[in-house]
């Protein structure tokens, strides 16, 4: 495995490669078995595999955690190693242009990032969308491969790469979560074991949900009110927002047709979590 963190080493390598399909896989690093199963993924489907570490600080907030972001760089490479990742690419703020605020930014839409999580979280997107796009281009992969953990991002960056003409197969990978339904995330290590227990709620009021979707259900209220019931057994948690959202355009729903995507994101003391279902007939 390569391990690369400037531009220049990364182009030489990536030069080497022409002809074989490239699989990319961006991340901030903490690797876990939710990114795992998108590098393997990329393993399987494409001949060369690449995956970024880089704690963008375009897509913090004032008050988010980039400082306590967690790092651990030497572990991470011993994951892509053993999992045959081929470059594993570690720029700097410096390398990636992220140093001064005077930059080029790419904007979504401003309907998919103004919705859910983009309410609460200005700037976010335009941070996440700069930075993919930043990466897309050094690497030219033919596939990148993201989470359906982070659906709304996964959304933004498959309308952005099609309307900005990438040219770049975003595919989309299942959640990865813990026996107890709690979706792996890095900021999961911020829980204390109480708050890990409560954080199932979010799991359970969506599968609540799921289940009711199931037996005919289509009216967005009732599922979300439902749904809401669960987490307020658990008083500790504070929604931020439960909505239904057409998994395309990220506007909201008032009834389900053919899908719905049930997101939640909600604070377990001081930690954020998110979390979303597919409510689709399978
Ligand atoms: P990060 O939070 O490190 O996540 C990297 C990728 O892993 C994302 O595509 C995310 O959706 C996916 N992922 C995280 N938890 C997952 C889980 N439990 N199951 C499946 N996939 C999961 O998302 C980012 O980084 C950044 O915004 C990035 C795209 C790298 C841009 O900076």
């Amino acid at each position: 495995m390569h391990i690369v963190d400037n531009i220049e080493n990364l182009r030489a390598i990536l030069e080497t490669v022409k002809g074989k399909s490239i699989g990319f896989v961006p991340t901030m690093g903490a690797l876990h078995d939710g990114h795992k199963s998108l590098i393997k993924r990329a393993r399987l489907s494409t001949d060369f595999v690449v995956v970024s570490i880089f704690v963008n600080p375009l897509q913090f907030g004032i008050n988010e955690d980039l400082a306590k972001y967690p790092r651990q760089v030497r572990e991470d490479e011993e994951i892509c190693n053993s999992l045959g990742v081929n470059v594993l690419f570690l720029p700097s703020e410096d390398a990636m242009k992220t140093l001064t605020e005077d930059t080029t930014l790419v904007t979504p839409p401003v309907s998919m990032m103004s919705v859910l999580c983009g309410k609460y979280r200005k700037g976010h997107f335009q941070g996440v969308a700069t930075i993919v796009t930043k990466l897309l281009n050094l690497i030219r992969p033919q596939v990148a491969f993201f989470g359906q953990k982070d659906a709304q991002q996964v959304a933004i960056i498959k309308r952005m790469v099609d309307d900005l003409f990438i040219g770049v197969k975003i595919e989309s990978c299942p959640i990865i979560r813990e026996d107890s339904g709690l979706a792996l995330s890095s900021r999961n290590q911020y829980l204390t074991p109480e708050q890990r227990r409560e954080a199932r709620a979010l799991y359970g009021a969506l599968n609540c949900a799921y289940g009711a979707f199931l037996a005919g259900e289509r009216q967005v209220n009732v599922l979300i009110d439902l749904a809401r019931e669960v987490l307020e057994q658990e008083p500790t948690i504070r929604v931020q927002y439960l909505e239904i959202v057409d998994p395309v355009s990220l506007q909201p729903l008032q009834t389900i047709g053919e899908e719905g995507l049930m997101a939640i994101a909600a604070y377990c003391g001081t930690t954020r979590l998110i979390d979303n279902l597919m409510l689709k007939v399978k």
